[in-house]
């Protein structure tokens, strides 16, 4: 998960102020940016939905998996991947980093 290939990383909390289900939305050059701590994990994706552009982070979470608030299509937050419709084009993932209990995400998508 962690790369130090990015030229560009966003900080984004304190890890201890990202518990499990609970998510950011971070601001980044291209487009808003979703990290979510998934069971422990942290993971991040584009804030934008590939069905209709909406944004992604009022949606339910169910592990690794996020529901679109509004027309509930389904992606997986560890790969992007489109589970159900009506999306079918995957949304972008970003690499996370932690330093000194710091997270940071990378400002371009993987
Ligand atoms: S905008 Fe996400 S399912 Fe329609």
């Amino acid at each position: 998960m962690t790369e130090q290939t990015h030229s560009e990383w966003l900080p984004v909390c304190a890890q201890r102020e990202l518990a499990p289900g609970e998510r950011r939305v971070i601001a980044a050059p291209d487009q808003d940016i979703l990290v979510v701590n998934a069971d422990g994990v942290i993971l991040a994706v584009a804030n934008q939905c590939s069905h209709q552009a909406l944004p992604l982070d009022e949606g339910s979470l169910d592990g690794d998996l996020i529901t679109c608030p509004y027309h509930n299509a389904q992606f997986c937050l560890r790969t992007g991947e489109a589970l159900s419709a009506p999306a079918y084009e995957p949304i972008g993932c970003y690499d996370i980093k932690i330093e000194h209990d710091r997270i940071f995400v990378a400002a371009t998508p993987r």
